[in-house]
């Protein structure tokens, strides 16, 4: 989708990764069949500045795979020690506890070792709670007000996940879905499409007529839609 040139001089631009993060993508490259679905060094740092801007302080993630997005996202976490906090006690910001939390979720067991491993050598066990299972049969059992939602699991749930998502997202609080554009795959006729594409087509499709949110699909990558509930 991408320039190749141009995405290697904006990497090169970018704030490199620190070094648990380097470690992390070289060993998923060498360990996964499919290192490709890890977000990477430019979409990590996007994650990674969006969730200090908001400073949530409680973020659901659906698709951990390796623990790379879970951890840029975690480090955004509101920090009531850190000086240059945005919300103080904005009563219509995120619910603020000492003990700021991200829950994410993987559907294959396989991968737990090894996403406990990075969590650990991330100095994140007390701040990221790991599910293993079916995201559809976990999120209900969740009893939290998200302030900030990432999904990025499969495709032909997007929209199942959304809706599900939406009513305990926070007004004001933001939600983010990867693989949007999915390889330039939506633009394919609706009779040729596969499924993947046809549930990422309908979640766009949904979302763009949906007045609760308004929302931007950035062309970054493999296309993030950014929504904010109204
Ligand atoms: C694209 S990867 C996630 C990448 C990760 N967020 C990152 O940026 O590094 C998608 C992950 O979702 C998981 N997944 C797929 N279906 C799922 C489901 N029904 N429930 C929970 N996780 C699921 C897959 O096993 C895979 O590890």
């Amino acid at each position: 989708m991408f320039d190749e040139q141009l995405y290697a001089y904006s990497e090169a631009h970018t704030t490199p990764e620190i070094p648990i993060l380097s470690r992390l993508n070289r060993e998923t490259h060498l360990s996964q069949v499919y290192p490709q679905m890890l977000s990477g060094h430019i979409q990590g740092a996007l994650l990674r500045m969006m969730s200090f801007m908001i400073q949530p302080a409680r973020i659901l993630e659906i698709g951990t795979f390796t623990g790379y997005s879970a951890i840029n996202l975690a480090a955004g976490l509101f920090n009531p020690e850190h000086p240059g906090s945005l919300h103080g006690d904005d009563p219509d910001g995120p619910q603020i506890t000492n003990h700021n939390l991200l829950h994410t979720i993987e559907v294959n067991p396989e991968l737990e070792e090894m996403i406990r491993k990075f969590i650990r050598e991330a100095g994140l066990e007390d701040r990221i709670i790991l599910h293993i299972g079916e995201a559809l049969e976990i999120i209900p059992t969740l009893n939290e007000t998200w302030d900030l939602v990432f999904i990025d699991a499969d495709k032909p749930n997007y929209l199942n996940y959304y809706e599900m998502v939406l009513p305990k997202l926070r007004p004001g609080g933001f939600l983010i879905a990867d693989n949007v554009l999915w390889d330039g795959k939506v633009l394919d006729e609706p009779g040729k499409m596969d499924k993947d594409t046809r549930g990422i087509t309908q979640f766009n499709e949904f979302v763009h007529r949906d007045d609760r949110v308004e929302h931007v699909m950035l062309p970054v990558r493999d296309g993030l839609m950014i929504c904010r509930k109204i």
